[in-house]
């Protein structure tokens, strides 16, 4: 399938089920993505899928990490998530530790970086993370400068860039790092009562209209999945059938509501379906159909009392 377009813009796909959507068509080609969140939100593994996305379609992917440990505990942690593939690491994905270069010559950063992604022929660059940088730049202005040199410099290689960080979501404004990010994608882990919630905000995005607003996410084997909230998700256009009713496209139920046409003489109000609304949870099935479908299907599988 061709990927989604927005005028000349033709979308990169994230990899994140649902990302997409929120994002308004996907990551634009050579554009500068921050991740932000707070500690355990899951910014390194929302990065790292598409990271292993984007090396199943045949790309070159390098990944530079900034603390000073090794790639042991990231790639035992990776290995327990289900979009973790161990033949694409060292072939199409590049890990780096740059802690060191960074901490010796943190100056010539910039051209140190820029030379690595030319060497791998990088076509996604993902930084995790910013953090520690910041703490090895020494000053603002210093890790300010870094990061135009690099938007910059990748932006004319064309190479797509995801930096994480874990700034902390309401203190964004403070950043100005982030005024030069195309995109911003906020990650929080929060307390609702006694119950955890993960919630994801797309707080800037240049080139695409993003669906504003908190998402739902989850984080499980299988990596992280966003769930959209349901009233950006548009409803189906009406088709129009003849006689004002559009079909739900499921035989039996349209049968079902031919029916209730029929009897239109004497209303009942337990006949009326329920409009159908988007499931919260997938997006692309329907609430009212699928929960329809089911009753109508139960209750012809119900054995009849004699
Ligand atoms: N195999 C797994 N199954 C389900 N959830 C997992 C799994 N592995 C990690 N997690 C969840 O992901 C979270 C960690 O995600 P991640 O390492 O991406 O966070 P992070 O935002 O990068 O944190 P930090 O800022 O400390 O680096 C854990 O707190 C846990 O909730
Ligand atoms: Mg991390």
């Amino acid at each position: 399938m061709a990927p989604p377009r927005n005028g000349s813009i033709e979308f990169i796909e994230s990899g994140i089920p649902h990302l997409d959507f929120v994002l308004g068509g996907g990551l634009i080609p050579g554009s500068l993505t921050m991740v932000i969140g707070p500690p355990g939100c899951g910014k390194t593994i929302l990065s790292q899928q598409m990271g292993f996305h984007t090396a199943r379609r045949g790309r070159k992917v390098l990944v530079l990490t900034t603390l000073p440990e090794p790639h042991v505990k990231l790639l035992a942690n990776l290995r327990t998530l289900g979009f973790f593939e161990e033949g694409l690491v060292g072939d199409r994905i590049e890990l780096l530790n740059v802690y060191r270069q960074l901490r010796e010559d943190f100056a010539g950063a910039g051209a140190m970086i820029l030379r690595l992604v030319r060497e791998q022929r990088a076509n996604l660059l993902i930084l995790d993370s910013l953090d520690s940088v910041r703490d090895l730049a020494g000053s603002e202005i210093a890790l300010r400068e870094l990061i135009y040199e690099l938007s910059a410099g990748l932006g004319l290689l064309g190479v797509t860039v995801v930096v994480v960080s874990a700034l902390e979501p309401q203190r964004a404004a403070q950043y100005p790092e982030l005024t030069i990010a195309d995109h911003i994608i906020m990650l929080r882990s929060e307390l609702d009562g006694a119950r955890g919630v993960r919630a994801l905000e797309v707080t800037k995005m240049r080139g695409a209209a993003q669906r504003p607003g908190l998402h739902g996410y989850r984080i499980d084997a299988r990596g992280v999945s966003v769930y959209p909230r349901q009233e950006t998700v548009p409803l189906p256009a009406e088709t129009p059938t003849g006689d004002d009713r559009a079909p739900f496209g499921l035989a039996e139920l349209d049968r079902m509501m031919g029916a209730v046409r029929r009897a239109a003489a004497a209303p009942s109000s337990s006949a009326t379906p329920a409009p159908a609304r988007r499931c919260w949870r997938c997006s692309s099935c329907w609430t009212g159909t699928a929960a329809a479908s089911r009753r109508s299907t139960s209750a012809s599988r119900r054995p009849r009392s004699s």
